[in-house]
């Protein structure tokens, strides 16, 4: 039985989707043990999609990002998930693990916000898959989960991710000066924001109506 579901951690564990894209169905699903493998074999492969845009990490990439690290990274993103700080999920197209979201840094009381981040696989880039992904994500952190705003920073290089962010609705707040050590240096970040006011229904729904996506 698991005793935080619930009254500690509204929305978590949880299974969202599907939606479908052009990529396939969409989905969300909370990270596994047994994920190690798919895990390791994309992050191998795509290092050069995925570092521009990462905390630099201790090691190499190699080492990182081996499936022998993902029992220690799988279990420290349960235990955040548990302690009701953290939502670690795999973003499944066609049910195959195809990246990452994760909403981190859930802060209640009367602030009631997270920050909230994403990977893809670069095989499925371009697909809708982040978008779909990320409007699974924000409208569970509005519904289920109980939050009034998600931020998101992302390097003003990072057009993909910016493009994503404004499908969903994300808005400019400002610009972070040296605010990550990202791929080896301090880098400028833009924070966005959205607040659940500034969604009318659900950002999935705006995505079905613009064509962007269907519900399967
Ligand atoms: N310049 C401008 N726009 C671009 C570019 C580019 N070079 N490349 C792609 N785009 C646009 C596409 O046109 C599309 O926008 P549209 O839907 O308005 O046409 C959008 O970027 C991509 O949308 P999706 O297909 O939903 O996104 P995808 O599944 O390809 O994933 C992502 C995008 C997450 C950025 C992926 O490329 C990735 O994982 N990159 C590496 C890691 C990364 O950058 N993660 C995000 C860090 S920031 C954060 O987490 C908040």
């Amino acid at each position: 039985m698991n005793i935080f579901r619930g009254a500690q951690h509204p929305g978590w564990p949880a299974r969202l989707g599907p939606v479908r894209v052009a990529a396939g169905a969409v989905s969300l699903r909370p990270v596994r043990l047994r994920d190690a493998s798919a895990w390791s074999r994309i992050r191998l492969r795509d290092r050069d999609h995925l570092e521009p845009w990462e905390p630099t990490g201790r090691g190499s990439w190699e080492a990182r990002n081996h499936a022998s690290n993902w029992p220690s990274l799988w279990s420290s993103l349960k235990a955040e998930g548990r302690k009701g700080v953290m939502i670690p999920m795999v973003i499944e197209v066609n049910g195959e693990f195809g990246g990452q979201l994760t909403v981190g840094n859930i802060v209640r009381g009367a602030l009631r916000s997270a920050w909230i981040g994403y990977w893809v696989s670069k095989e499925l880039g371009g697909a809708g898959v982040a978008t779909a992904a990320l409007a699974l994500g924000v409208d569970h952190c509005f519904g289920p989960v109980g939050l009034h705003r998600v931020e998101a920073t992302v390097r003003p290089e990072n057009l993909a991710s910016q493009a994503v962010l404004r499908n969903v609705g994300f808005r400019e707040e400002g610009m972070l000066r040296r605010y990550l050590d990202v791929d080896g240096a301090w880098r400028d970040h833009l924070l966005v924001g959205i607040t659940v006011d500034e969604v009318a229904g659900t950002v999935l729904d705006r995505l079905i109506r613009e064509g962007r996506a269907t519900s399967n």
